[in-house]
């Protein structure tokens, strides 16, 4: 039987050519956003390994007693986290959720991403910053100042759905996952984060626009588009590895 490439080696092979080494490398071009998100729409849990879960597990606490601003995100079981492929160019992981679990909300500098929802529900909250920058210093002692973003998704996403691409100035650069059913998400992060090129993660609390008023008008009705990021410390995030079960890729 001749050996048929598998979906993710033809993945990893596309990544491999497009995605240049330089030291601000630009967001892929159009062309190979298109190409890149329909070979990730067709992916299944089989072409890497994964079974998909049982969606009635519910030892979790499911999303309705989560506070719509992340401020008391409740960590059930860890998020199991697999990795494919890392080098300077590209990352290739997988996020497996168990129901509640959070990756709270935090960005991508630089960087664009792809994520493909394989199986389950996931809500996504998604917001971009507002340019140019609109910054609020607080005397509080919790943070010293928030920034203005502006919100660009808010809502479940069950598989299966279309690959969602954040850049570094929109689609969503920051986000928040939380899993609604147990789910898994493929993530193609390009370049990859690195802190001494500045792609730092940094995590966020979100605050409704109403928590600090401003001069600026926004829009009557449109406060809820809108929110004040303040930075945090990294989180505790309950993260274990897990072993890539799906097809060995050759360089
Ligand atoms: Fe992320």
């Amino acid at each position: 039987m001749a050996n048929k490439t598998s979906k993710i080696q033809t993945i990893y092979d596309f990544c491999k050519k497009m995605f240049s080494l330089t030291t601000i490398p630009p967001p892929p071009s159009s062309h190979v956003v298109q190409k890149l998100s329909s070979l990730l729409d067709s992916v299944t849990p089989a072409d890497v390994g994964l079974k998909e879960e049982n969606v009635d597990d519910d030892r979790g606490y499911g999303l309705s007693l989560l506070n719509p601003f992340n401020r008391a995100p409740r960590w059930a079981q860890p998020i199991t986290y697999l990795d494919i492929h890392e080098s300077d160019t590209f990352t290739m992981c997988i996020f497996s959720f168990p129901t509640s679990a959070v990756i709270p909300l935090h960005d991508h500098p630089g960087m664009t991403v792809f994520s493909k929802l394989l199986y389950g529900s996931l809500h996504v909250k998604a917001y971009d910053w507002v340019e140019p920058p609109q910054v609020v210093q607080s005397n509080g002692s919790e943070y010293s100042q928030v920034r203005l973003a502006k919100l660009v998704i808010d809502k479940v996403l069950t598989a299966p759905c279309e690959t969602r691409v954040l850049y570094p100035k929109s689609g969503g650069n920051l986000h928040c996952f939380t899993a609604v059913t147990p789910c898994a998400v493929l993530d193609i992060l390009t370049p990859p984060y690195l802190e001494d090129a500045g792609r730092k993660c940094t995590y966020y609390h979100d605050y409704p626009y109403s928590s600090f008023p401003t001069k600026e008008a926004i829009g009557d009705g449109k406060e809820e588009e809108y929110a004040w990021l303040a930075e945090i410390e990294a989180p505790n995030v309950q993260m274990r590895p897990g072993i890539y079960a799906g097809p060995s890729l050759l360089e």
